[in-house]
């Protein structure tokens, strides 16, 4: 008998594949370029929360308590661990360098840069045929699964170096950001690696909708982004924007962030009432959330579900779960922007002013006092602004109301939780769901 995994430890059930997690990364992240190979690995050198991986592996062991009749999308082969590359060609060429012919000969590649050729290949090949070839359906975290939950953390990785070079970032998990210590180029660079060599092993999992769903994941991350960025864009430099053609500020008498996105505005833009303004702001902001956080979370739960055989109804649930529990986390994440240190959070804090994004906290406020319209619109880039919203998130319980409805999200999720059939690995999720509320960091 196993013993009783200890539930306030949510990690413990799945230790053991969250301790060959890094490993298994580390052997898709190498490359023949010892500089790219230090910044590919760079973020995953220091401790992180790898929530994502976490997820991902609880909820396949989660799914693993459905009965097997309930989980027939199942085709005969669906354990297999797809190792070979559907291209052969690819297969033969990387074969045969890491079979060490070209090795020890001195290639015109060795001697301009010193790099061994058998190197650029071979990480290709040999960790994919590491997945052991799992039959059983009864067996609870299948390969795929771990390799699903390993994709996830490097495509989240890529978004991180990525992200501080587009946020001026100076640290990360409490070290240098990449783009301190690598440079901006090289971090992008860095960043667009993982991602390919994320989506090499999303193509060997060999399943269309998973790899549907990452790949949207991924596109989704770019425009939550955008979301964020064309709203400064245009209200600090409209000019800049469409081939340098103005693009026409909003109407209305009152700024309005969310203008282009909302669908609920009346058509007369020039009547706006603060309330319609404030919606669609607000709904923008939350679906900028999505897109950026929890989508990448959302589809990866329903991925993890679609490759455990389960149906319909369990597959969105699990997508509505990642969902609710995606924003409520980033929800949090944009309080703590306000009431940690830099020091607490190991990366800048108060830095979302500083880039000019309001986010929850502020949205709040403005509610209750319109007189915030002009400085969010301006990206609070006069002196004095930045005071002044920190000020009204305080005299309007900002924080408070973004707490409340990161509550909101979190209980959705639980409720979708509940969905599963009760286990040890569903407990955990559940206490891992509470967590993230309460998180300091
Ligand atoms: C952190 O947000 C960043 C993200 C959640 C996503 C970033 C996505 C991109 C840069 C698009 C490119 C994507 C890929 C896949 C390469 P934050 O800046 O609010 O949080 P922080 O405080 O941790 O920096
Ligand atoms: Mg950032
Ligand atoms: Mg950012």
């Amino acid at each position: 008998v196993e013993p009783k995994k200890k539930l306030d430890d949510p990690i413990s059930i799945v230790s053991h594949e969250m301790s060959s997690l890094a490993k298994n990364i580390a052997s898709l992240i190498g490359s023949g370029n010892p500089t790219l190979n230090r910044a590919a690995a760079y973020y995953f050198e220091s401790d992180s929360k790898k929530l994502r991986p976490l997820l991902v592996l609880l909820l396949s062991k989660a799914l693993a308590a459905i009965p097997k009749e309930q989980r027939n999308r199942l085709k005969p082969d669906h354990f297999d661990t797809c190792d070979q590359p559907a291209y052969s060609g690819v297969t033969s060429s990387i074969n045969n360098v890491t079979n060490g012919t070209p090795d020890n000969s001195l290639t015109p590649l060795k001697i301009l840069h010193g790099i061994n050729p058998s190197l650029i290949l071979a990480p290709l090949s040999s960790p994919f045929e590491s997945l052991p070839v799992e039959k059983d359906i009864n067996a609870d975290i299948l390969p795929k699964q771990r390799r699903l939950a390993e994709i996830v953390e490097m495509i989240h990785t890529a978004s991180l170096l990525h992200d501080d070079v587009i946020d001026h970032s100076d640290t990360r998990r409490g070290r240098p950001s990449g783009n301190v210590a690598f440079t901006n180029k090289m971090a992008v660079l860095a960043g667009d690696f993982l991602l390919g060599r994320a989506s090499v092993a999303i193509a060997r999992l060999r399943n269309p909708e998973v790899i549907e769903l990452i790949s949207t994941s991924i596109a989704n991350l770019v425009e939550g982004e955008f979301m964020q960025l064309k709203n400064t864009i245009m209200n600090r430099n409209p000019d800049r924007l469409d081939n340098g053609k103005e693009i026409p500020r909003p109407t209305g008498k009152v700024p309005n962030p969310g203008h282009e996105y909302s669908v609920t505005l009346p058509e007369n833009t020039t009547n706006i009432t603060h309330e319609q303004n404030w919606d669609a702001a607000f709904q923008y902001y939350l679906h900028k959330t999505y897109l950026k956080t929890a989508a990448l979370i959302s589809k990866s739960s329903r991925s993890s579900a679609v490759l455990s055989g389960a149906q319909e109804d369990v597959l969105e649930n699990c997508y509505q779960f990642g969902r609710n529990l995606g924003i409520c986390f980033q929800l949090v994440d944009d309080i703590l922007d306000f009431t940690r240190t830099s020091d607490e959070l190991g990366k800048p804090a108060g830095a979302d002013l500083q880039l000019g994004l309001a986010t929850g906290p502020v949205l709040y406020a403005w509610k209750e006092n319109p007189d915030l319209g002009p400085m969010i619109a301006r990206k609070f880039s006069q002196k004095g602004d930045i005071e002044y919203a920190v000020k009204n998130v305080e005299k309007y319980n900002g924080l408070q109301k973004t707490k409340e409805l990161a509550e909101e999200y979190k209980n959705k999720a639980l409720e979708n939780l509940r969905t599963l059939p009760e286990s040890d690995a569903r407990a955990a999720l559940e206490f891992l769901t509470n967590t993230v509320t309460t998180r300091t960091k």
